[in-house]
């Protein structure tokens, strides 16, 4: 299987819908705000795949904040979120920031494998759960 990223196509959204139910059961965006992000951010919603499966997803902004992310339950652990998050990484100038569930322990884990630390904790901030703010600061290039 050989998977690529690319931009977000609208083509694409049945299959990013689903991926964001499988992932998201209970908070999964709406087809219209992920067509939201797609219009509002068109060079950094990607997407990765290969030429029968959509796989998984991120969404980030140039200020480096990651939005969301998501891989099919089947494509897990195989890599392809450290993929998309290096593409983040390399696209974007100072920093990555995010915020994610304290209670979203495979998250977690992978962004501390990424190298994000935690740095802040906005209690309720999910209503049920805090937030973690965690973020990682690209080294300046030499
Ligand atoms: C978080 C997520 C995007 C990771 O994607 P992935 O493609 O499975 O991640 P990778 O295969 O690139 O994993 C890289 C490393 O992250 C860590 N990691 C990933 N999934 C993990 C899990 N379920 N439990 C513990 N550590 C995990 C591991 O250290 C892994 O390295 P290893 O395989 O050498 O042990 C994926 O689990 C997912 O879609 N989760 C549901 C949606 C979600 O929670 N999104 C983030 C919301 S902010």
């Amino acid at each position: 299987m050989v998977f690529k990223i690319t931009r977000f196509n609208i083509e694409d959204i049945d299959k990013i819908y689903e991926i964001e139910k499988e992932s998201f059961p209970k908070t999964a965006y709406s087809k219209e705000t992920l067509i939201r992000y797609a219009l509002g951010l068109p060079d950094t919603f990607i997407v990765i795949g290969d030429n029968k499966e959509t796989a998984g997803y991120l969404i980030f902004d140039k200020t480096g904040h990651i939005h969301s992310a998501a891989i099919k339950p089947k494509y897990r652990k195989m890599g392809l979120g450290t993929r998309l998050f290096m593409y983040a990484k390399k696209s974007s100038r100072q920093r990555l920031w995010l915020e994610v569930r304290s209670k979203n322990a495979a998250a977690l884990r992978f962004y501390k494998k990424m190298d994000m630390k935690v740095i802040k904790k906005i209690p309720n901030y999910y209503g049920n759960d805090d937030a973690l703010v965690m973020i990682l600061y690209k080294e300046p290039k030499s």
